[in-house]
């Protein structure tokens, strides 16, 4: 996993602050007119009271900092060790768009025991967790959880289920004598019938790279086996975790309305509020080609508006370099996405996968699950669908809804441009007959 990655979510509000290095005034400073706006004034005994003002300000913050630490270790209960760390959870993203349906369903779903298992599922970077911070921040407008009992249970760094185990006792202020088991942390929660939500964001890090699945998944049956606690997880992946009745909303990409606001409202944020002049036709070309991803939009939005970049300029630009465009900060690329599901153990251990991925990577619109066997000629049935379904576990291909025959199957734009950019499809693929 990269560093980068990291505990990336629990950063409350970043995005807001200063996501990627271009945002306005914002603590990380301003590389086009210089700290908070004092361009212009330029008068000495000014910039004096500016310097001391900027040094009072920066101080009081630290000062602030500190006290908010001291603050939340003292509201850790005392008699035992915090398992882990604990992690607030971070506010909804300022600018969310194209999401108000399924934020609204799921919300719903959420209120009635009947259906509270919800699992929002998708490729890296589709926005699946910040539909989940949206439906929090709705559940508790609508009075469906109250603010105190909704948890952040931030999984992404979870690679052992002993891992996983104290990250849910910190994240629900739990203690106990010992964090070796689950009954305390179930007892406490069914102690009260209050009901609760707990939003297990990136359970895919568990459930794809722990040692025991096994026993992730008893923790998980656990948890859902107490009605009144709501689960409502994200993994980026394909499926579901088993053994439970999942409400399962596979994110789809943004429609190209909503992925154009996204587009100018984040471009205007790095461009310090200039707005995008040229955004006809190769605004739309540009967010077609790079498959309507929020994370790819929200990357190429903040590089062209930083730069001063056009759409045009974009569109060319990820034509030569592909994904290489999307860096970001170092919070996050998404290379850094896409590699990581690429590091997953059930991928590194079938080359068949990785070989599937690069056949694939060569057919923009995709291909049928029959016409497999024309593309991937070496391979048996059986071996075909597991290499697919492999590869769907790891959120690296898709699969329209339908029989295997006749479904399309399919390479997101922004993993082929990985793949094929960055020298990972082998000669033979390219030139099978050479
Ligand atoms: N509907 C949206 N409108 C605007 N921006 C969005 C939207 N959805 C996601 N984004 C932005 O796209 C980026 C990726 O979103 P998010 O972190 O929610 O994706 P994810 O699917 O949870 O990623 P991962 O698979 O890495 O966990 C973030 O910068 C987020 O602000
Ligand atoms: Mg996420």
């Amino acid at each position: 996993m990269s560093s980068g990655r990291k505990r990336r979510e629990g950063r409350n509000n970043y995005e807001s602050i200063n996501e990627f290095g271009g945002g306005r005034g914002g603590s990380g400073g301003n590389s086009h007119n210089g700290a908070g706006g004092a361009g212009g004034q330029g008068m000495g005994a000014s910039l004096v009271v500016q310097t001391r003002n900027a040094t009072l300000h920066t101080n009081l913050r630290v000062d602030l900092k500190d006290f908010r630490d001291v603050v939340k270790q003292l509201s850790q209960p005392h008699n035992a060790s915090a398992p882990y760390p604990q992690e607030d959870m971070p506010s909804p993203h300022r600018i969310f768009y194209g999401r108000k349906a399924l934020v609204n369903e799921i919300t719903c779903l959420l209120a009635t025991e009947r259906t509270s298992r919800v699992c929002i599922t998708g490729a890296g970077g589709m926005g699946k967790t910040s539909v989940a911070l949206a439906v929090a921040k709705r559940a508790i407008r609508k009075n469906i959880f109250l603010k105190e009992h909704i948890f952040w249970v931030p999984c992404v760094e979870a690679k052992s289920p002993d891992l996983l185990r104290h990250i849910l006792y910190a994240q629900l202020r739990i203690t106990a004598e010992t964090y070796d088991g689950l009954e305390p942390l179930i007892a406490e929660l069914d102690a009260s019938k209050q009901r609760r939500l707990l939003l297990l964001d990136n359970f895919e890090t568990p459930w794809l790279s722990s040692n025991d699945p096994a026993k992730v998944r008893e923790i998980l049956v656990r948890l859902a086996k107490l009605p009144h606690i709501a689960l409502l997880v994200t993994m980026t992946s394909g499926f579901t975790p088993g053994d439970i009745k999942w409400q399962h909303r596979p994110l789809a990409p943004l429609d190209p309305a909503a992925a154009r606001d996204v587009f100018k409202r984040k471009y205007r944020d790095a461009a310090d509020e200039h707005e995008l002049v040229a955004d006809g036709p190769e605004l739309d070309e540009l967010l077609a080609s790079i498959g309507y991803i929020p994370l790819a939009i929200t990357l190429t939005a903040a590089s062209g508006g930083c730069l001063g970049i056009s759409p045009d300029g974009l569109l060319r630009d990820w034509r030569e370099e592909g994904t290489r465009i999307m860096s970001g900060n170092q919070m996050r690329s998404m290379d850094d996405t896409i590699r990581l599901s690429m590091k997953r153990g059930i991928v590194k251990s079938n080359p068949e996968a990785l070989k599937l991925l690069a056949i694939l990577s060569l057919l923009p619109a995709g291909t049928t699950g029959s016409n497999l066997e024309w593309w991937a000629p070496a391979l048996t049935p059986s071996r075909r669908h597991v290499a697919v379904k492999t590869l769907r576990i790891a959120a690296l291909i898709e699969q329209d809804h339908g029989p295997f025959a006749t479904s399309r199957i399919f390479v997101r734009p922004t993993i082929q441009s990985y793949m094929s950019h960055q020298g990972r499809i082998p000669a033979e693929v390219r030139k099978p007959s050479a």
